[in-house]
């Protein structure tokens, strides 16, 4: 298949792209660069060092024989995604273009304007483009579970429930209630991608995870291949974090009671959901609801995780801190289980590696760049707060 990934050269992006190519289809990727530049403006960035793009292309020549092409444009610019469409025929877009940090998206007005105009301008695009220019597209849209917040019901894997109001039965769009200026531009994403497949039968997978965590997966098979991982405060997701924090021995910092529960996979399974999703396709012109997390944990169990395996893999046990909630989020111990049947029924459930296994290939992995993670260390208490 011919896949084009917006915002190839991210976390996400450059995973997936690697997993594609060795699948034997073709890849083409746009980006404008925001998340390296984002990143070195809160003074961080990427733990584990990643080549320019121009590099990465050549190292994947070199190691798989196979050639991406990388336009680099900015999907807010209608143009640019029409020109990335007309030039690459895609049959798949994958959009992971966005701005991806909910902390960044908290600093001040600027930001979460930044953040609403960018998602929810580049879904814009992405869905009228598909729509002027060949609407046999599948899009194939990063969500997140964040949208729904953590309500008293078991999340339904669809776009419509049916609900009863006042003693009326109707079928709704599923409620949502996010905890950040990020996951809301997320949120609103989702009704413009439902909107225009009531609009125009756009064939269209709105695909939510939890928090993704990893170093590596298994087309990752040199340094020059490194997809970035973020381990600050404002760009480092929790696991990522707590890894990096023990391979300099700094205490693993909880924001919060720490019984905060979220839902996360490994970049491995991610990416590997994410091809299966590519090469199964929904039905022309359906609009397909996806959930994917692998375990749901507490951010304490998690910590304790990586304090066990910094014992067996770096030889001493970090201090766990809790340090106060920047956030606006519920601490109790709540029940959660999104559902997730569509994934299931491709096959593809089942750990690739467990979460103590996955943390010791991340923390061998970080330690030879110890050094690196030290020079942002500071970096490693919350800065932004929600409510200040
Ligand atoms: N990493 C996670 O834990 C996680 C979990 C759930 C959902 N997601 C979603 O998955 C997607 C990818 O996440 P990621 O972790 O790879 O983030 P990332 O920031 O590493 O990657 C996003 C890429 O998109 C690019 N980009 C942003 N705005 C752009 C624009 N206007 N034009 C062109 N390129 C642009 C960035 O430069 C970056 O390379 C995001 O939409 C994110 O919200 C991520």
């Amino acid at each position: 298949m011919r896949v084009l990934i917006l915002g190839i050269d991210g976390y996400l992006g450059w995973a997936l792209a690697l997993r594609l190519v060795r699948r034997g289809h073709e890849v083409f990727g746009v980006d404008n660069f925001f998340t390296r530049k984002a990143v070195a403006e809160v003074g961080s960035d990427s733990a584990l060092p990643i080549l320019s793009m121009q590099d990465r292309i050549r190292a994947v020549e070199e190691v798989f024989g196979a050639r991406i092409e990388f336009m680099e444009g900015d999907v807010t610019d209608y143009s640019v995604v029409k020109k990335a469409i007309t030039r690459f025929r895609p049959d798949a877009i994958v959009h992971f273009a966005e701005q991806r940090s909910a902390p960044y998206s908290m600093i001040d007005v600027e930001h979460a304007r930044y953040t609403m105009i960018n998602n929810l301008t580049s879904t814009l695009n992405v869905v009228y483009a598909v729509k002027e220019l060949d609407r046999r597209i599948h899009i194939l849209k990063m969500g997140t579970l964040g949208e729904y917040g953590y309500p008293a019901f078991r999340i339904p894997e669809s776009a419509f429930v049916e609900a009863v109001i006042e003693g009326v039965r109707d079928r709704i769009v599923v409620p949502r209630w996010a905890g950040s200026w990020y996951h809301w531009s997320k949120v609103f994403d989702s009704y413009v991608l439902l909107y225009a497949n009531k609009l125009w039968g756009l064939t269209i997978t709105d695909f939510h995870q939890g928090p993704v965590y990893g170093t590596r997966t298994e087309d990752i098979i040199s340094e020059e291949l490194f997809t970035r991982f973020d381990v600050d405060d404002v760009w480092g997701t929790v696991i990522n974090r707590f890894c990096a924090e023990a391979v300099v021995n700094h205490p693993l910092t909880i924001y919060g009671s720490g019984l905060q529960k979220k839902g996360f996979t490994s970049l491995e399974d991610t990416v590997r959901a994410l091809a299966a999703l590519i090469e199964n396709p929904p039905e022309d012109g359906e609009f397909r609801t996806v959930h994917h997390y692998r375990e749901v944990r507490t951010l304490n169990e998690m910590a304790e995780l990586v304090r066990k395996a910094s014992r067996e893999v770096l030889g001493y046990e970090p201090e766990i801190m809790h340090l106060p909630n920047p956030r606006v989020e519920p601490e109790d111990d709540l029940p959660y289980e999104p559902e997730r049947k569509v994934l299931a029924k491709l096959g593809i459930y089942g750990l690739t590696r467990t979460m103590d296994e996955e943390i010791a290939v991340m923390l061998r992995d970080l330690k030879p760049y110890a050094d690196r993670i030290r020079k942002i260390e500071a970096l490693f208490k919350p800065r932004v707060r929600w409510r200040s």
